[in-house]
């Protein structure tokens, strides 16, 4: 099993000490996640376990994302399924740290980036960003690590903490991991939990309206907003309830009007009471 550390100082001492034994050359790989551990998680770890000298995984269920009618306090903790998954796929070290720890009572600084986080997820989750961002940044410090690992399945997110470690000069360096995905398509996620079997089969129809946009974009179809449309009638003909279903512009989020080089569909939907997201690229070739 992983060494599990608790608290900051352990951990930090942890992360000198094995900086010491690796030496300059040494690279370690941070994943921050929540815990709930999926096999979308473990993707973070093999890629971190395969490029890097030692890995460490955090599990924090961050309460400044949730929004306070959010799910908090029913998100899944299941502290003793993870370890076992961080063994299985490469973990070296686990941090675990408590919310007290990580939010004292006087705590009172947040880091907030502009701009990025104004669409999609930003403007359905208005706090959601700011309480990422406040936390990654809080992790980065103390999990000094090369590189750190997001996923794509959270697209908006991981260029949101590109854009924070660019323009806050943080020293790691960000590698996003492609989404995994069930064999009929469902993007895994922790909140996939929630799901009814009824509900998990409606699910499907994001990651088919994500591929057949995708396909109409290849084949030459120019008509975004005929895209949208149809992609959001097959939803809630699937019995969701869209947020939003966009296609933009990969590296700014800005939504397009025609089709660019380097796209990405994004999708949110509610299936029941469980919220869900998914993306996918898109890059035409010239
Ligand atoms: P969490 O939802 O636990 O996700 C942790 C990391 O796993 C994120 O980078 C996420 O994009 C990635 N991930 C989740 N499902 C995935 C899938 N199916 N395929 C590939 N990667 C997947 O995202 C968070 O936690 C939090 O916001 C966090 C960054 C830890 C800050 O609190």
């Amino acid at each position: 099993m992983p060494t599990v550390f608790n608290s900051i100082p352990e951990i930090r001492n942890a992360l000198k000490t094995n900086r010491e034994k690796l030496g300059p050359e040494g690279i370690i790989g941070f994943v921050p996640t929540m815990g709930a551990l999926h096999r979308g998680h473990a993707a973070l770890f093999e890629a971190a376990a395969a490029e890097c000298d030692l890995v460490v995984v955090s599990i924090f269920v961050n309460p400044t994302q949730f929004a306070p009618h959010e799910d908090l306090d029913k998100y899944p903790r299941t502290l003793e399924a993870d370890l076992e998954l961080c063994e299985q796929f490469g973990a070296d070290l686990v941090f675990h740290p408590s919310a007290l720890e990580v939010y004292p009572p006087d705590f009172q600084s947040y880091v907030e980036v502009e701009g990025i986080t104004n669409s999609l997820e930003g403007e359905h989750r208005p706090t959601h960003f700011r309480g990422v961002t406040t936390v990654v940044l809080k992790l980065f410090n103390m999990v000094p690590a090369d590189r750190a690992y997001f996923g794509q399945k959270d697209y908006q997110q991981q260029l949101v903490i590109r854009r924070m470690v660019k323009d806050l000069n943080i020293p790691v360096e960000i590698v996003t991991v492609p989404t995994w995905r069930d064999p009929d398509g469902l993007a895994l996620s922790s909140r996939n939990k929630y799901l009814s079997t009824d509900e998990r089969t409606r699910a499907l129809v994001l990651s088919q309206v994500l591929n057949s946009t995708s396909a109409q974009l290849q084949q030459g179809e120019q008509d975004i907003q005929k895209l949208i449309t149809e992609g959001l009638v097959q939803i809630t003909e699937a019995g969701l309830k869209p947020d939003y279903f966009s296609i933009a512009d990969a590296e700014t989020l800005e939504k397009l009007c025609e089709p660019c080089q380097k796209m990405v569909l994004l999708v949110a939907a509610q299936a029941g009471t469980t919220r869900l997201i998914d993306n996918m690229t898109v890059e035409l070739s010239e």
